[in-house]
């Protein structure tokens, strides 16, 4: 029998992108499809702790294994911020346009550009929790360049790279972003279990 694993996102970009990488012996399922319908709590001030929330939420709730995500841009010389509170850094909701404004001007004169993007995975299995981290090092430009993507794509180019996240195309961006290289962890760490 296959063990069902509940991925805590309503994000379909996000259902998209991993559910074909989770091995066969799981079961993905979506937090639609077990009834879940309420804002799950980010409430937390740390990447970790807002993943393990929302991971724990659904595990106590629903009594599923399941696994959370929680993604932050952290700038050097902003000493890691936006950080955990990258969708609401300018305003309460997620204002990208607003967020890349607020960052560029607080970077404004600053010589040092350096970034990273960082996603943590929470996973809960039979009860027991383990994370896995994901980071691409990059650093902010002084101005929006491309429009795929979402978020700071625009400004954030990857190290080794001479493209924002926004002009690449998505698979481009896929193969070596944060996201990407937390679930490539989860991944295996799945294949060794049953
Ligand atoms: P979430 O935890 O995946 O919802 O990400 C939180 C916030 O981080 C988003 O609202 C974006 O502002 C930012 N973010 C996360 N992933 C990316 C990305 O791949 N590119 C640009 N911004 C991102």
């Amino acid at each position: 029998m296959k063990h069902e694993l509940i991925i805590a996102t309503n994000n379909a970009h996000k259902l998209q992108e991993i559910q074909p990488l989770i091995p066969d012996h799981f079961e993905i399922k979506t937090l639609k499809q077990i009834g879940c319908t309420e804002d799950i709590p980010e409430t937390a001030d740390t990447l970790e702790g807002n993943a393990l929330l929302k991971a724990r939420y659904i595990f106590e709730k629903y009594g599923c294994d399941c696994f959370a995500d929680d993604t932050g841009l952290e700038i050097e010389a902003l000493n890691g911020r936006p950080g955990v509170y990258s969708a609401r850094y300018a305003t309460d909701g997620h204002d990208f346009e607003a967020n890349i404004d607020k960052v560029l001007g607080e970077l404004n004169g600053i010589e040092n550009r350096k970034a990273r993007f960082r996603t943590v995975i929470a996973l809960i299995l039979d009860g027991k929790a383990s994370y896995f981290e994901g980071i691409v090092n990059g650093k902010i430009i002084t101005e929006r360049k491309g429009n795929q993507g979402f978020g700071y794509d625009p400004v954030f180019i990857p190290d080794g790279y001479s493209q924002t996240f926004a002009e690449m195309l998505l698979s481009e961006k896929n193969k070596i972003s944060h996201r990407a290289r937390a679930v490539a962890k989860l991944v295996d760490f799945l294949r060794t279990e049953k």
